[in-house]
C-alpha cells in the first residue's frame, strides 16, 4: 500500500457532499489537496473548514468547459492522485416526458465531464498516480420511473474506467459507487421527505443505517492506496444494491 502522506491530490467536487469528505480524509493522511467546484462561495466555505485539518488550496472550474478544465491542469503542477465526485441531481422523467436538453446538460456534467478530465489530467499525473470517478446506486437500483438516464450514465462509469486503465497503465483509473448518502445532493433531491426516507431505507440496509460522506470517504481512500486495484467499481452502498 503506497501512503497519501506528502502526496498531492486534486479533488473535483471537493467543496461538499461526498467530494468534501474526500478532501477530509486525504487531509487527514497527511496529503495536500486541492478542491474545484463552480461556485467560489462553497470552495471557501469548504476552504475554512478543511483549513483545520491541514493545506488546502482551491480552484473554481466547471469541468463541462475544456478551456477550465485546460488552465485548471496547465496551471496545477505535479499531481499524485484526482478523484472526481462532481454531479448534479440526475432528470427524473417518465421517458415519454423526457426533456432532452436536461438530458444532455446532466450528460455533460458527469460523463463529458469525466472525460475532459482524464483527457488534461494524463500529462499531470506522475507515475504511480491514479484516478477515481463516481458512479452510484441508481445504475444497480433505478427509481422507478424515471431511471433510465441517469442508470444509463452512471453504469457507463464502470466500463470507461475498465478501459482507461489499460490505455493508461500503469495509472490505476477506478470508480466508486455509492448507495444513498447524506449530502446537500441528497437534500436538495429529497427536500422534506428526506428523514422519512433515510428512516425506511435504514430498516431495509443491511448495514442499517445510511452513509456519510466520511464513509463513502474511505473507498476512494483505498482506490488511490492499493497499489494493486485498477480498473475496478467499489460499490459503497451497505448492501443497497442487494436488496
Ligand atoms: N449523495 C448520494 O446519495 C449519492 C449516491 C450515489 C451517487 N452519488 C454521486 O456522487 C457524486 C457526489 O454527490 P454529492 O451527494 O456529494 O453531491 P454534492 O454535495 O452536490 O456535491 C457535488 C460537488 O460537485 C461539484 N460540481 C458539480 N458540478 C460541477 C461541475 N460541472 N464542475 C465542477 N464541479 C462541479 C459541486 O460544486 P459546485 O456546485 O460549486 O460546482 C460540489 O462540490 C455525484 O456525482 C452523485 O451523482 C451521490
Amino acid at each position: 500500500m503506497a501512503t497519501l502522506m506528502g502526496k498531492r491530490i486534486l479533488v473535483i467536487g471537493g467543496s461538499s457532499g461526498i467530494g468534501l469528505g474526500v478532501a477530509t480524509a486525504v487531509l487527514d493522511k497527511g496529503a495536500e489537496v486541492v478542491i474545484v467546484g463552480r461556485s467560489q462561495e462553497k470552495l471557501q466555505a469548504a476552504e475554512r473548514a478543511l483549513a483545520a485539518v491541514g493545506k488546502v488550496s482551491t480552484f473554481a472550474a466547471d469541468m463541462t468547459q475544456e478551456a477550465e478544465i485546460a488552465r485548471l491542469f496547465a496551471g496545477i503542477g505535479g499531481l499524485d492522485h484526482l478523484v472526481s465526485t462532481a454531479g448534479t441531481p440526475p432528470p427524473d422523467y417518465p421517458i415519454g416526458d423526457t426533456d432532452l436538453n436536461v438530458v444532455r446538460g446532466f450528460i455533460d456534467n458527469k460523463l463529458v465531464g469525466a472525460v475532459l478530465v482524464a483527457k488534461h489530467a494524463v500529462r499531470t499525473l506522475k507515475k504511480g498516480g491514479s484516478m477515481t470517478f463516481t458512479s452510484g446506486i441508481n445504475k444497480d437500483k433505478p427509481p422507478v420511473p424515471g431511471g433510465s438516464v441517469v442508470a444509463a450514465i452512471a453504469g457507463s462509469f464502470g466500463y470507461f474506467a475498465h478501459a482507461l486503465s489499460l490505455e493508461l497503465a500503469p495509472t490505476r483509473v477506478n470508480v466508486v459507487s455509492p448507495g444513498w448518502v447524506d449530502t446537500p445532493m441528497f437534500t436538495e433531491l429529497a427536500g422534506e421527505n428526506k428523514s422519512s426516507l433515510f428512516e425506511s431505507m435504514a430498516t431495509r440496509l443491511p448495514a442499517g443505517r445510511i452513509a456519510n460522506p466520511a464513509d463513502v470517504a474511505l473507498a476512494y481512500v483505498y482506490a488511490m492506496e492499493s497499489e494493486f486495484t485498477t480498473g475496478q467499481t467499489l460499490h459503497i452502498d451497505g448492501g443497497q444494491s442487494l436488496i
